[in-house]
């Protein structure tokens, strides 16, 4: 049960103001705080004439604030109970049902490598996703490949120059990376690119015989890195969908007096609300990534009808968002509101520069992933050498190890990739919440059945401590949906481990009377219950054993 949310209904009710509740800086304070500054009523008067939930045990009025204190037992038994009724659907309700919400994340670009941003859209969208579903939304996740542009005229210049058959099978992206590159430093074959992006966007055979070899091959080596990721999506659509909607844009936004003429070029000033011009049309007639993004909007609106239409993408791209759905307002969209730009900050290398090249080179993300992989598995090695699926585990470790070193930090920020900081056991780190819940499993298996009958007994500090936490699972998962924070539950579920591993420093559990032990038994089922939720929610994957 919300207990939060429980309480604050009936005080609503009842006073008739906008209120809200505090949880107290410490346990000494109560579970739940009322700030009286902006009420009419003070805390003496609330106290008296108020009538408080039969899980309340009393009130204490500490300066401008009214305390409440819950009936330890209570939250215990009510809180204990419904995590293991409810199991895997604990924490999570239907508020969402019948709403759509598009999330267009990961969204590489073909014929390139992997970016490191890329991942980062990867993990954050799809813990977003996860996060709504779990809420009742029906969630649809979008790959939005960067499958058309100039460049794509560029390497089909480039292929017929410096292109090898073989290579490009065996080693796709690699192969098509050098041949960008070499265009890229010749003048003649960059104008030669771009005429071939012109025939490409007119459908020339050749052109797109090429283009699609391109892609096909690219989606092949993406496929291996979503496979390791363990992240699927509903949709894979990309930017050649919508280039030949770009016409059609052009005449709307003409009619509706949007588009201007600027050096042969079109675009929509944008000027009057502070951003700049947007460039619609290019003076030789092909389309843009704002263009193709504005039909995008419009087809995926008429599709799926969402509440809300997520982009996960980096904060480089701010303007351009705030660009296209300004224009989408005016051409008469009302659902314009609707779209969010979820940004997320940059990886930084050690030294806090931008993360993208090693002496020089690119990083390829396949690498990275099976390098971590690969420092994972000698862990295993040195303190479990008789683990069963090593292979698995140290997959299922790396990559927990790289989702929840990105997603404990507010998506905004900047943070340091460092594999081997994510990958210690100890400290704020994924393999030591796979840990925690490796070591709950371990004592459970340990353990005889419980029979049905028992309940908890009183419980002391740590006890309590815990279970409190796991109480707040429900309210918790809300609150990461309404700021589309993945790190409010990457933060919860740190506080989980750590209340149990101090639960299980100090409370034994098998050498112990019957009632004491079943009763702790109950409280480490609830425990790894909730903690394999919170991780699911994040991309994380448990492990029974580590
Ligand atoms: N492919 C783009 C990039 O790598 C990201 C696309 C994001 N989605 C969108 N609808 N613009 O920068």
């Amino acid at each position: 049960m919300d207990f939060k949310k429980e309480l604050l209904n009936s005080l609503t009710k009842q006073i008739k103001e906008q209120i809200t509740l505090e949880v107290p800086p410490n346990l000494a304070l109560g579970d739940f705080a009322l700030p009286t500054f902006k009420l009419s009523k003070k805390p003496p008067e609330l106290q008296k004439s108020l009538k408080f939930p039969k899980f309340i045990k009393k009130t204490e009025i500490k300066g401008p604030y009214l305390n409440f204190f819950i009936k330890k037992q209570v939250l215990v038994e009510t809180t204990i109970k419904e995590v293991l009724k409810q199991k895997e659907k604990y924490g999570y309700n239907n508020k969402g049902k019948n709403k759509v919400i598009t999330i267009d994340m990961s969204s590489p670009n073909i014929a390139k490598p992997f970016g490191i941003g890329h991942l980062r859209s990867t993990i954050i969208g799809n813990s977003i996703a996860n996060i709504s579903k779990k809420l009742g939304y029906k969630v649809i996740k979008i790959n939005y490949l960067g499958d058309w542009g100039t460049q794509f005229g560029k390497l089909i210049a480039g292929y017929k120059y410096f292109g090898n058959k073989e290579l490009l099978k065996k080693d796709s992206i690699k192969h098509l990376l050098e041949i960008y590159v070499k265009v890229n430093q010749d003048p003649v074959l960059e104008e030669e690119g771009r005429q071939w992006f012109k025939k490409l966007e007119e459908g020339n055979k050749e052109a797109l015989k090429l283009w699609k070899q391109f892609k096909d091959l690219s989606i092949k080596e993406f496929n291996k890195i979503y496979k390791i990721l363990n992240v699927e999506f509903d949709v894979i659509s990309g930017e050649s969908l919508y280039n030949k909607k770009m016409n059609a844009i052009v005449k709307e936004l003409k009619e509706k007096n949007l588009l201007e003429e600027s050096e042969g070029a079109l675009v929509v000033n944008l000027e009057k609300y502070n951003l700049g011009v947007s460039l619609i049309q290019k003076t030789d007639g092909t389309s843009l990534y704002a263009t193709r993004d504005i039909a995008l909007a419009i087809d995926r609106y008429k599709n799926y009808k969402p509440i809300n239409m997520i982009y996960e993408v980096g904060a480089e791209q701010k303007l351009h968002f705030k660009q296209f759905f300004k224009i989408l307002e005016l051409m008469g969209n009302q659902w314009a509101k609707d779209c969010t730009h979820v940004d997320h900050g940059l990886y930084l290398d050690q030294d806090g520069k931008k993360f993208a090249t090693r002496k020089g080179k690119t990083v390829f993300m396949i690498d990275i992933l099976n390098e971590t992989i690969e420092l994972a598995k000698k862990t295993i090695q040195e303190k479990n050498p008789n683990l069963k699926n090593k292979d698995e585990a140290a997959r299922k470790i790396a990559i927990g190890a790289i989702f929840y070193g990105d997603l404990k930090n507010t998506r905004t920020h900047d943070l340091v990739f460092d594999i081997n900081k994510f990958l210690e056991f100890e400290g704020n780190t994924g393999p030591y919440l796979q840990y925690t819940y490796a070591r709950a499993s371990s004592i459970l298996r340990k353990s005889n059945k419980i029979s049905s009958k028992t309940r908890i007994r009183e419980v002391n500090e740590k006890e309590l401590a815990l279970i409190k936490t796991i109480s707040q699972f429900p309210n918790t998962i809300e609150n990461a949906y309404t700021q589309l924070a993945p790190h409010i539950i990457a933060n919860y579920t740190f506080q989980l481990a750590q209340n149990f591993n101090e639960f299980y420093h100090a409370c034994p559990i098998l050498n112990q009377i019957k009632e004491i032990k079943e009763s702790r038994l109950l409280i480490v089922r609830a425990t790894t219950q909730t903690l394999a939720n919170a991780l699911s929610l994040l991309g994380i994957e448990v492990l029974e054993e580590m």
